[in-house]
């Protein structure tokens, strides 16, 4: 049986490709989870697999080079598929060290002990193993109106210190296999939306705020432009990547289907007010005159735009969900997980995996 090894499967992204992966091949395989529990990191997203028999949980930071060797030593680790990061901007343009003690020196842990693990005596590695690192398109800075699109030859150019510390990381696995032959693949994907989203970033926060009648808050001008991906697509695009891809090439993932900030906005308000039944409370607050400009982020780019060519001509994955089904099932989600949306923002969360660890 192949034995995944998934880092950073407690957040938004992570907890969407475990259940894909269950969805997708049962009790075919293994996975084991390795999360710090940050912010981010909730273990209710995966409430409904923690009895498998085939899924593990371990709670450990990809820093700790002693428990990420422990848990390679004691599995025969097939896949690693490295999601664990800081991945808010906002948060890195406030806190930058933490984005490179994660992201980059935590990358390098991941890479040395899958290498550690995986080399032969003769400096080849051991078959079939496989490491993909999941990383972002805004690695390739900032694209104009009317520029084309960002392509795996686009300059890496990243403008944020996330962009700069994904974009370090990316660099890092990448090196791997320049230097080592390690085997790897590097994808870079669009914004991604869907059930389990953090509502820091833009579009669970909007429906959050929305359904409270809160302020919508539009950064400058709201003509940034974003590429939007339903989760799911991305879930199964880098399982195609990693078994079909081929190795030391990095794949651009992503949805056509660039939004400016302002026009997903009102999609968000025009949905939801045919989503909601008329005696819904709710119904009334939902306004567009909750829509307030603010200042805007610093160094914000102005769009991205992923060209996923190489990746539907190699490998045959295209985005399969058109964003006006994709956002109604994320509304219809958070809709029936509103105590998921009251638990992350007042906090309990937190307290529910401090209380149940303590149980374990
Ligand atoms: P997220 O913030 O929702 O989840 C990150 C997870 O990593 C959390 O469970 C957190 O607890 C864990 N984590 C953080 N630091 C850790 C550490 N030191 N050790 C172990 N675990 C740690 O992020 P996400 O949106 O799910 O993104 C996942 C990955 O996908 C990231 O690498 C991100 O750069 C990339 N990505 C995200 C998007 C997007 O739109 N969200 C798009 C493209 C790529
Ligand atoms: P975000 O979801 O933070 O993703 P990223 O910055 O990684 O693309 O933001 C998406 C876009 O929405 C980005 O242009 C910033 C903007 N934005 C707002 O206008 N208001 C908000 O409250 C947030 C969180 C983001």
């Amino acid at each position: 049986m192949r034995t995944y090894l998934v880092t950073g499967g407690a957040g938004f992204i992570g907890s969407n490709y475990i259940h894909y992966m269950f969805r997708k091949y049962g009790d075919a395989i293994r996975i084991i989870n390795v999360d710090a529990l940050t912010y981010a990191g909730n273990l209710e997203n995966l409430k409904d697999i923690e009895e498998r028999d085939n899924y593990t949980f371990v709670k450990a930071d990809i820093r700790d080079r002693e428990a990420i060797e422990k848990i390679f030593a004691e599995n025969d680790i097939d896949r690693v598929v490295h999601f664990a990061a800081e991945s808010h901007v906002d948060r890195s343009i406030v806190n930058p060290e933490i984005f490179v003690e994660t992201n980059v020196l935590g990358t390098l842990v991941m890479l040395n002990a899958a290498k550690k693990a995986w080399e032969l005596p003769d400096g080849t590695f051991k078959a079939d193993k496989k490491f993909l690192h999941v990383s972002t398109d805004e690695v390739y800075g900032s694209l104009e109106e009317g520029d084309t699109y960002f392509y795996e030859t686009t300059p890496i150019d990243p403008h944020s210190p996330y962009s700069a510390s994904k974009a370090s990381s990316d660099m890092l696995v990448k090196a791997y296999w320049d230097t080592y032959r390690f085997p790897m693949n590097i994808t870079n994907c669009s914004n991604n939306y869907g059930p389990f989203q953090f509502p820091e970033k833009l579009i669970p926060l909007i429906i959050n705020n929305a359904l409270q009648g809160k302020k919508l808050p539009v950064y400058g001008d709201g003509k940034n432009v974003r590429d939007w991906l339903y989760v799911d697509d991305h879930a199964k695009a880098i399982d195609m990547v990693q078994e079909n891809g081929r190795l030391g090439e990095r794949y651009n993932i992503g949805g056509h289907n660039e939004k400016q900030n302002i026009e997903i906005i009102n999609i968000i308000l025009e949905t939801l007010q045919e989503m909601l039944p008329d005696e819904d409370p709710r119904k009334k607050l939902v306004s567009k005159d909750l829509i307030t400009y603010v200042t805007d982020r610093k160094g914000h780019d102005r769009r991205y735009a992923i060209a996923p060519d190489k990746i539907k001509e190699e490998i045959g994955w295209y985005p399969e969900t058109m964003f006006k089904d994709g956002i109604r099932l994320t509304i219809q989600w958070f809709f029936e997980h509103e105590d998921w949306m009251k638990n992350v923002t007042s906090g309990d969360y937190q307290k529910y995996y401090e209380e149940m660890y303590k149980n374990k």
